[in-house]
């Protein structure tokens, strides 16, 4: 059961703005039109008895607990499915209505362990609560009729236990599963007294479709379906609010606690992201924050071939301090540099960059949004002015159609997913643009109306199709264009496009999509009252990654589908905090709010404010890092929460690098792949133990709120500070909200926002959000372009530099599951590995057929790059000529093999090109041989309790 507030209406909100007014129990109610008499009534106080009904889920009538009199109507209508109509005249509590009400309750108990003493759910339970409502004191039928009482528990899932005889068949959790998850993987099996909640074919949870998201175990009234937590650990005794930290949809929960422990966290219906959803990563995954692997104390090292010696936090940062005053006196000012995570808070991030550009005297900052959203900010900044998504993720409810170009939200931004297929199964149209056919192009009452499964590498020459279709047909918008974008930037975009490179005709040769197709779902998207285009990683990992979201913006502003709700432009952000990282000037050309350091007048302000003085010159890029440490130049590193080892491409020159290095700091939870070149560990804290922002997909400003005291007794921001102080740069925060105040005074996007008004607006705030926008904005570029008038800019496409040849005939391409979260280091430490324990290479069976692989044997994957052995997957999601694997095993070794090809503009790794060789093998690659060795090797370096010989699979 999952109420926050406490109060549940018991059926969903009506959005009607026709009022209509009623009388119950005497008293006038007024409410919008399509609110049921249940809700009608909680609105004003009175409260219905229910069990099958609750305010997440529509009304389904079933228990006949919420039986009302209505004036002049014969029977007792439920009035969770009877719309209150203007002059209603209704009584919820009579005599005979007490009677039916106890009879109901009388069946239910009679079939009910009652064992509430013991029970999980005692006290949070509502059957239990309705029992008392209703007054019930005995149970005619006793107890020794046929019931369900010795039914078998389900314990398969590792997060929850299905424990049928306390079932009520209510049907929620099937509801749930179906309106709010959108996976529909459970029914209501046999009928009458045999009824029973069945997961897929009768299986058991594990092996049913259930992706665990757990929104039937919240919808659950009883202790049917409760978590195994709740369960050992009891309920919890104080909660409090915070936000998810794996991906960019930013899912509010709330965490309830026991002391310094977690219980369970619990989806936020108040949740503006969310609306009280969730997925298995979120919902379930947290364990990994108290896990025995949790590196507690600082340690350094003079060589990597050295063990690791634990000292205490002022040695390491005196350490630290002194080895970079070494190496910058020895090879020059910009010789360091630092990392900032896009896992870390705004003001964790904010602090780095600020570390780096005031205590190191340079810009050499980067941040993980360079291999991932980079050109999301170069694109879009330069044809709408602004470097974010244009909606709410709640703006998809009023889309017509739907585009979803290279992005698998369903795995990747799972609660985002969950309300675009609701739309979806409203009605709306679905293309979606991917070399494989994803769970969006068909799942349970989804269906794309188009899927252009376009060759990898060949977005731009799509969306330019796209565009030609829409002008040669005049389907384009011209009042839009004429009233809000720069018309002689259009016209030479439109003589452009026109070309006939640019035809369908021309792009079926180079894409592998049928003419047809790019036609048909050219004039949908651009026919759509409401258009609008989500896109992924898919669109940005490319060589032309920046090209393929200036093309999108392109689509958008011919078409007129921006600056409204249902329409836009929205990049579904990786990590939870990619957005905020590159909002706080991550970048080695910005300083935050996306300012040129070049400019005297930013520069001016932050030096007045900051006491120093700025570089002008833009700093390195985290592959010119890597470069300039092969080179000798760049020696010292301090990376805070990045993995760069295992999520930057071409791991070996990246180790290299690395090797050559002469001080790398690490902060982080685990003793990561990076942290295995280190000299310095600095140990990190968990969401669970800091205080701050992330900044979400939607620009989002939500609180994490810290549950329990930072486990290695410092939060992550201190630790900047000693660093910054012990280089000579006092910083002297008390609390991260100081920090969010000083952002607010240097950020103009950012200046109305504080931790106070954030809670005061309910927790979470949109930028801008100023004096112009005191409330936030929802939705951007409403009348006006950021930049004025929108700008139109031609997008050539050309072949990527991976050339599929006789040596390296397919293309690899890589993406995320579900269950794990990049690379892994959180969720490889919960039960999760369950769902995904390897990362497997996806074949077509012709591709499989023609090289001898069979499904399940270890495939050899050869790059120009490297060579590493994956099991192989036979399936026809992906096309022929065409393999796949996900990157969250380090051992897998995906970014061996992808190379150093990236986006033109931003440097964007092209993850999702390789052209790879594959063939059967019997034993690891050599880079997994040597791997495995320098892995043992560098655990044994940490001391015997630091880190465990096994890492268990958390709770
Ligand atoms: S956990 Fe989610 S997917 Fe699984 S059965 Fe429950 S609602 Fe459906
Ligand atoms: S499992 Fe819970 S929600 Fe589902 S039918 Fe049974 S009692 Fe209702
Ligand atoms: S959808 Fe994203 S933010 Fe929400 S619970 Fe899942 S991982 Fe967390
Ligand atoms: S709550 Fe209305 S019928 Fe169950």
């Amino acid at each position: 059961m999952n109420q926050l507030n406490g109060i549940d209406y018991g059926t969903p909100k009506s959005k009607s703005e026709n009022l209509v007014t009623l009388e119950i129990d005497g008293i006038e109610v007024t409410v919008p039109q399509g609110t049921s008499v249940m809700r009608a009534a909680a609105e004003y106080g009175i409260n219905v008895p229910k069990l099958c009904a609750t305010d997440s889920l529509e009304a389904f009538g079933s228990c006949r607990l919420c039986l009302v009199e209505i004036e002049g109507r014969r029977g007792y209508p439920a009035s969770c499915t009877t719309p209150a109509e203007a002059g209603m005249k209704i009584k919820t509590q009579t005599p005979k209505l007490a009677d039916i009400r106890r009879g109901v309750m009388e069946l239910y108990i009679s079939d009910h362990p009652l064992d509430c003493l013991t029970c999980p759910t005692n006290g949070n339970c509502e059957l239990q609560d309705m029992a008392g409502v209703v007054g019930l004191r005995d149970v005619r039928y006793g107890y020794d009729g046929e019931n369900h009482l010795k039914l078998e528990k389900d314990e398969s899932n590792p997060y929850f236990t299905y424990d049928a005889s306390k079932c009520i068949v209510c049907n929620r959790c099937v509801r749930a599963c179906e309106e709010t998850q959108g996976t529909f993987a459970l029914t209501i099996d046999g009928r009458g007294f045999a009824s029973r909640v069945s997961a897929s074919q009768n299986e058991s949870f594990i092996e049913s479709e259930c992706v665990s998201c757990g929104a039937c175990v919240d919808a659950c009234p009883t202790a049917t379906l409760t978590e195994k937590t709740v369960i050992i650990m009891g309920q919890g005794e104080h909660s409090k609010i915070t936000t998810c930290a794996y991906c960019g949809v930013g899912c509010s929960f709330k965490a309830e606690m026991k002391g310094n422990e977690v219980v369970r966290m619990v989806p936020n219906p108040d949740g503006k992201a969310n609306q009280g959803h969730a997925c298995v990563k979120g919902r379930f995954a947290w364990g990994y924050a108290t896990h025995k692997d949790r590196m507690l104390k600082p340690m350094i090292r003079s060589k990597i071939t050295d063990p690791w010696k634990e000292v205490s936090w002022e040695e390491a940062i005196n350490y630290t301090a002194s080895e970079f005053k070494r190496i910058q006196a020895k090879y020059g000012k910009d010789s360091i540099g630092g990392l900032v995570s896009s896992r870390c808070t705004n003001e964790e991030g904010y602090l780095v960059q600020k570390l780096v550009r005031a205590a190191f005297g340079n810009n050499n900052v980067d941040t993980c949004a360079r291999v991932c959203h980079s050109p999301t900010g170069y694109g879009l900044k330069v044809t709408l002015g602004e470097s974010a998504g244009t909606q709410t993720f709640e703006s998809v409810m009023k889309s017509d159609v739907i585009v979803v170009i290279g992005a698998n939200p369903a795995n990747a931004h799972p609660v985002f997913a969950s309300q675009m297929k609701r739309r979806i199964r409203q009605g709306a149209k679905l293309i979606v643009v991917d070399p494989r056919t994803t769970e969006m192009v068909k799942s349970p009452h989804v269906q794309a109306d188009y899927h252009l499964k376009l060759m990898p590498g060949t977005n731009v020459a799509i969306v330019n199709a796209l565009a030609y279709v829409i002008l040669s047909e005049k389907l384009h918008k011209p009042e839009f264009i004429a009233e809000r974008c720069e018309t002689a930037s259009f016209a030479e975009w439109e003589h452009f496009i026109l070309q006939e490179e640019n035809s369908p005709e021309a792009v079926e040769k180079i894409s592998g999509v049928p003419a047809e197709e790019i036609r048909a779902a050219a004039r949908m998207y651009a026919n759509a009252k409401n258009g609008a285009i989500y896109y992924g990683l898919g669109v940005t990992e490319h060589a032309q990654g920046s090209t393929t979201v200036i093309g999108i913006a392109n689509l958008a502003m011919a078409t007129g589908n921006i600056g409204r709700e249902g329409v836009g432009v929205n990049p579904l952000r990786g990590q939870n905090n990619v957005q905020g990282s590159c909002d706080m000037g991550s970048f080695p050309h910005e300083l935050p709010g996306y300012r040129h350091v070049s400019d005297s007048t930013t520069r001016a302000e932050f030096e007045a404010a900051w006491n120093c003085v700025l570089d002008p010159e833009p700093g390195l890029r985290i592959p010119n890092m890597f470069d300039a440490a092969m080179d000798g130049t760049f020696m010292g590193l301090y990376c805070q929460g990045e993995d760069i080892v295992q999520s930057d491409p071409d791991t070996q020159h990246v180790t290299s690098a690395l090797e050559s290095m002469e001080c790398i700091v690490v902060q982080d939870i685990f003793l990561n792949e990076t942290a295995k070149y280190a000299h310095v560990f600095l140990p990190g804290s968990s969401f669970l133990e800091k205080d701050g922002t992330f900044t979400n997909a939607e620009r989002r400003i939500s609180r994490v709120r810290k549950v329990m005291p930072p486990k290695a007794g410092k939060g992550d921001w201190e630790v900047t500070c000693m660093l910054a102080t012990a280089l000579g740069y006092p910083m002297s925060y008390k609390h991260p909200r100081e920090i969010m105040d000083e952002i607010a005074s240097l950020t103009p996007t950012f200046t109305g926002v504080s931790f106070k008004r954030i809670d005061e607006l309910g927790g979470s705030i949109q930028w801008p959000c100023n004096d112009a926008a005191p409330e936030g904005t929802p939705t951007m570029h409403i009348g006006e372009f950021v930049r004025g008038k929108g700008k139109f800019i031609d997008t050539k496409y050309f072949g990527s530099g991976e050339k599929v040849n006789k040596k390296f005939p397919l293309i690899l391409t890589t993406g995320r599951i579900l269950s794990q979260y990049n690379v892994g280091a959180q969720t490889r430490r919960t039960a999760n590995n369950m769902w995904h324990s390897e990362d497997r290479l996806e074949i077509h069976p012709q591709d499989a057929l023609d090289r001898g692989i069979k499904q399940n044997d270890w495939v050899g994957i050869h790059s120009r790059a490297g060579e590493t052995v994956l099991r192989a997957d036979i399936t026809e999601n992906v096309q022929p000529g065409v393999v796949y694997t996900t990157f969250h095993f380090p051992e897998s070794g995906a970014n061996v093999i992808t190379t150093s090809s990236s986006d033109w503009a931003t440097n964007c790794p092209e993850y999702k090109v390789t052209a790879v060789q594959i063939m059967p093998v019997s034993q690891p690659s050599e880079w997994q041989r040597t791997y495995n060795r320098f892995n043992t090797q560098q655990e044994s370096f940490a001391s015997e309790q630091m880190i465990p010989k096994e890492s268990a699979v958390a709770k």
